[in-house]
């Protein structure tokens, strides 16, 4: 049984409005470098859960500049929450998102209770912390993430080492008739200004809520234990240890992979020179060298967190897989 806390104000709001101002002004960025020939609609309607905007939106957004800052305000909420005086390091999974109200996937989508299916956060099999953060208030408007009362975890159990969760999207999508109802009686939701945070471990079933009538921003990300990243697998390890080495790095190679080469040099001309691991450069460019880009109309939207960072293990992975 996991449990969800909420940090109050641990984050000045001068902060979170400069990630707030940041968001927006990165949103607007891609908008202008690849989709100005569709309306603003079409665009929120392709910048939404891991489609390849909304990756390409936060591989540019999340600098080492800005993580370290986060994790400075954080570690002595991480480390009393964890009851240990650990350091923690950054887990490669970390989203901006911006849900747009009235903007779905499918009609089940809309129809559903839920944005977000309930489920548990895992990173790579390595224990580690959530940490959700609103750039914005958080109301009954906006929608946000949700935990649910101990009731729930009997028909959304933690999934054991290995397994995977009992929902994605598209399952929860075809069960919302006869999950919802519960689901519904047991939330637990929390309004949030701008400076709090909500952090849980990886025994939390947690989704989110719909945006009503207000767009919700939020930035979400794991911390992971030092510790248990020395106990990781090598893969796992190689991962942690290279978003430690340069996060703007392995950004600016996500956002090359992506197609988005104006992005990925920007962050490529401001990397210092120990940043350059030369390995990692010829990825780099292989990947510049090719043609396609987010702007093509063919594109496939949904990105599976599983497809990226593949090119860490040396598989120079064909755009094909992400431009079908
Ligand atoms: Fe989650």
């Amino acid at each position: 049984m996991g449990q969800m806390r909420l940090l109050k104000g641990v984050f000045p709001q001068s902060f979170v409005e400069e990630l707030r101002h940041a968001a927006d002004k990165t949103s607007e960025d891609v908008y202008k470098d690849y989709f100005s020939n569709r309306t603003r609609e079409e665009f929120n309607g392709i910048h939404q859960k891991e489609s390849v905007v909304s990756r390409i939106v936060t591989f540019r957004f999340a600098s080492t500049a800005i993580l370290l800052r986060i994790k400075d305000y954080l570690a002595p909420q991480l480390r009393d929450f964890h009851g240990s005086r650990e350091d923690f390091m950054l887990c490669p999974l970390f989203y901006l998102r911006f849900c747009q109200p009235g903007v779905f996937l499918s009609k089940e989508h809309e129809k559903a209770f839920l944005y977000t299916e309930p489920h548990y956060d895992t990173a790579y099999g390595v224990f580690g912390f959530s940490i959700w953060v609103p750039l914005e208030e958080i109301n009954e408007s906006t929608g946000g993430l949700c935990g649910f009362s101990t009731h729930v975890s009997d028909v959304v159990p933690a999934p054991l080492k290995g397994e995977k969760n009992r929902y994605n999207l598209n399952e929860y999508l075809s069960k919302a008739h006869e999950v919802d109802p519960l689901l519904k009686s047991e939330i637990v939701q929390y309004a949030l200004k701008q400076g709090d945070a909500l952090v849980f471990d990886p025994q939390t079933v947690h989704g989110a809520t719909k945006p009503r009538s207000r767009r919700r921003l939020s930035f979400n990300f794991r911390f992971v234990p030092a510790s248990q990243v020395r106990n990781a697998s090598p893969t796992a390890k190689r991962l942690f240890d290279a978003i430690e080495k340069s996060l703007n790095l392995c950004n600016g190679i996500n956002l090359a992979w992506l197609g988005d080469r104006l992005g990925a040099s920007r962050v490529f001309s401001g990397l210092s020179p120990q940043e350059k691991d030369p390995r990692l450069m010829d990825i780099a460019a292989h990947f510049l060298s090719r043609s396609a880009a987010p702007g093509q109309a063919d594109a496939r939207w949904n990105l599976h967190w599983k497809q990226e960072y593949q090119w860490l293990a040396g598989e120079n992975q064909d755009v094909s897989n992400v431009y079908a």
